[in-house]
Formats: C-alpha cells, structure tokens, sequence
C-alpha cells in the first residue's frame, strides 16, 4: 500500500469550479489586489479571528513586512525559536537584523521560560513559531513582551486555525504571518501568504508596505516592496477556505487515529497534547527508538515519512556567522534523531491509517 505524504492529486482533483471562475475573471483584467484578494483578505480574517487581513506574496514576506512595520531593522536583534524552518531566519535576515535563537520542549516550540534570558538592550521584536501546528504558550509570551515593551510578530505559517482556549494563532501578538504555500493547510497554486491584524494603523502600514509604500498611484510614503498576493491565487484561495474547517478537523481526527496507534508500541513516545491548545497537525510527528530504522522500513513499506529536520538551523552552514556552537541548544539536537513524521493529512483513508499503525508495530515487533 502507498501512503503518500503529499495530497495535493486529491486536493485539487475537480479544479472546474475554479476554472470557470478564473474564465470569468480574465476578461476584467483585475490581476493586481483586485477584488478576489480584498475578498479572500476579508474571508480569511474572519476566519481566523482578526479584524484586518493583508494578502502578500509568500509567509516569509507576511513575517518580513510584520517585522517592519514593527520597525525591525540593520542591527536589532530578534528572538525565535531554534527549530524552525528557514524562512524565519530568512525574513529576519532580510532586514538586516540578527536572528536570537530559543531552544524548544518537545511541543517543537519555543520553551517560553528560555525566552526572558534571550532578551537584551538590542531586542527588537520577539518571533515565536507556531511549529508544525502546535501553538507556542502566547500567554506567556505576551506576558513577557508587556514586560519588556516588545512587539510580537507571530510565525503562523503552520498554525493556521490552531488555538490556545480559543484563542487562534496569528491573533495574540502585534501580527501573525501565514504562508499559504502549496504544502500547507490553506494552499494555492503558487507562494503566496497573508498577515492578520487588529491594529488599523499597523494593517495600513502593512498595505503600504507590500505594494512600494504607494498611498496611491503618484505618491509614495514609504519605501516598500513589491509583495502583493495575487489575484489568481486570491481565487483559489477563496475556493479552499470553504473546506478549511473540514480540512482542520480531519488533520486532527487523523492524528488521534495515529496516537491511539502508535502509542501501543513503548518505543514510541508521544508529544504532550494540551487539552488547553487546539493542535491542527500541518505536521504529525512523534518520538521513535531507533527513528532512522524506522524511517527506512516505513519509506520501503510504501509510506512516506520525513524528517522534519535533521539538521538543526543553528548548525546549518549558511548560519554559521551567528557564532552558535554545537549543542547550543540541546532539545533541538534531540529532536534532530528521534522526530520521525508520518503523513497525516486530510485525504488519507481508514486503511492507509490502520496500515501506518500495522507498518510500525511489525518493526518494532521483529527486533
Ligand atoms: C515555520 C515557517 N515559517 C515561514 C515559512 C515561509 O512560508 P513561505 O514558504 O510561504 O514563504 C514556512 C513555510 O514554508 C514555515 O514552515
């Protein structure tokens, strides 16, 4: 049996509803912020919980331009957690700014009681990261933040409709930046993203920001970037937003299948589950003995499990002029050999599920 990681086939398997709208479109001629992208904005804001949304180019841009229009800049340091993927590191790195690591727990986020020790006088922006649909404890976070008078970009590239007692990821902090790229939850067609906020001058500023600080057409009050979403991906945006709570809900009842599972076999050690914390499993990782083992049996056993990382950013070779020394942060290391990743998504079946659960518990029970 395969159980691909991928469910992009299944996921736009009948595009024809998209076509004949994209057919409609055409003709109009709207392609830059027309009206689907002030729509998809507007859905996708609700839909989250926030008053303003900002459509952009990609989620690295959505964490770029938060940091900005926090006034990140040449020399300031921002705080995040050390596993993650690159683009947050990226995005800092686009301002000139230094990237501050955080170790995470084994939630794969940033251990908030780290976080206050990180801070310095060249703190200018805290980043925390929604990692694989887990949600970091913002109140906590946000606690510390007043403390220290620091805005709070949220990294919610992966968190789209998690939340903590209600409370959804990208809604707890200053902005939160999503990335609707074709392997996340939302996806379109291309990389796009969107920043959400509830703060009018700051979501004007951000509006300036992605498309060259253009008030309008003659004036420019800022510089800024050319980070618009596109209107063709704003349309099939709007079509995947009417399945996102489906989509939610089957990650999270896909994941249960797997922990009920995968936990019946002691080599496996499960991630804490907070009753308080709304988990939306872009990413389903678990801790395995001998992960790299297991990796290859599941792999030759048709079912594509990954790594989500092997190598710790802090150690990556394109980072290392920020003077991290090995074993810098040693939970992170940890993770690196003992996270194995197993395809969740929404379009698997019973038998794909029963079929990881079987997969698992043959190796483990054959030595
Ligand atoms: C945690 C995290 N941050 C930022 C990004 C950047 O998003 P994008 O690929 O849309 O630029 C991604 C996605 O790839 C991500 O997983």
């Amino acid at each position: 049996m395969k159980v691909p990681y991928s469910y992009l086939p299944q996921q736009f398997a009948d595009p024809s509803a998209i076509f004949e709208e994209l057919k409609a479109f055409i003709p109009t001629g709207d392609f830059t912020l027309g009206k689907p992208v002030q729509e998809f904005e507007r859905r996708f804001a609700a839909k989250v919980g926030a008053k303003h949304g900002i459509g952009v180019n990609s989620g690295t841009d959505a964490i770029k331009l938060g940091l900005k229009a926090a006034g990140v800049g040449h020399g300031d340091e921002v705080i995040t957690t050390a596993n993650t993927f690159i683009a947050t590191v990226g995005a800092i790195n686009e301002l000139g700014a230094k990237t501050v690591f955080v170790d995470c727990d084994d939630t794969f986020c940033m251990d908030v009681n780290q976080l206050e020790a990180a801070i310095t006088p060249k703190t200018k922006a805290l980043l925390p990261v929604h990692f694989t649909g887990y949600m970091t404890d913002m109140r906590k976070v946000m606690e510390i933040a007043k403390r220290h008078k620091l805005p709070v970009i949220e990294d919610a590239c992966q968190g789209i409709l998690s939340d903590i007692e209600g409370k959804r990821s990208g809604t707890w902090g200053q902005c939160g930046a999503f990335s609707l790229h074709p392997l996340k939850n939302l996806n379109v067609w291309a990389d796009s993203g969107i920043i959400v906020t509830d703060d009018d001058a700051f979501a004007d500023k951000l509006r300036l920001l992605r498309n060259h600080g253009l008030a309008n057409r003659d004036e420019v009050v800022l510089l800024g970037y050319n980070s618009r979403l596109d209107s063709v991906q704003a349309i099939v945006g709007n079509h995947l937003i009417k399945d996102m709570d489906w989509i939610t809900e089957q990650r999270i009842k896909n994941a249960g299948v797997l922990d009920n599972l995968l936990s019946k076999n002691k080599q496996i050690r499960l991630p804490p589950r907070p009753k308080d914390m709304r988990l939306v499993y872009h990413l389903y990782i678990v801790f395995a003995e001998r992960r790299d083992e297991l990796l290859r049996h599941c792999i030759g056993k048709g079912i594509e499990c990954k790594v989500h990382y092997p190598i710790p950013l802090y150690q990556q070779e394109g980072l290392k002029h920020l003077g991290y020394k090995p074993g810098a942060f040693p939970v992170t290391d940890r993770h690196t050999k003992e996270i194995i990743t197993f395809p969740a998504h929404q379009h698997l079946t019973a038998e794909q599920l029963a079929y990881i659960g079987d997969t698992v518990r043959e190796f483990y029970a054959h030595g």
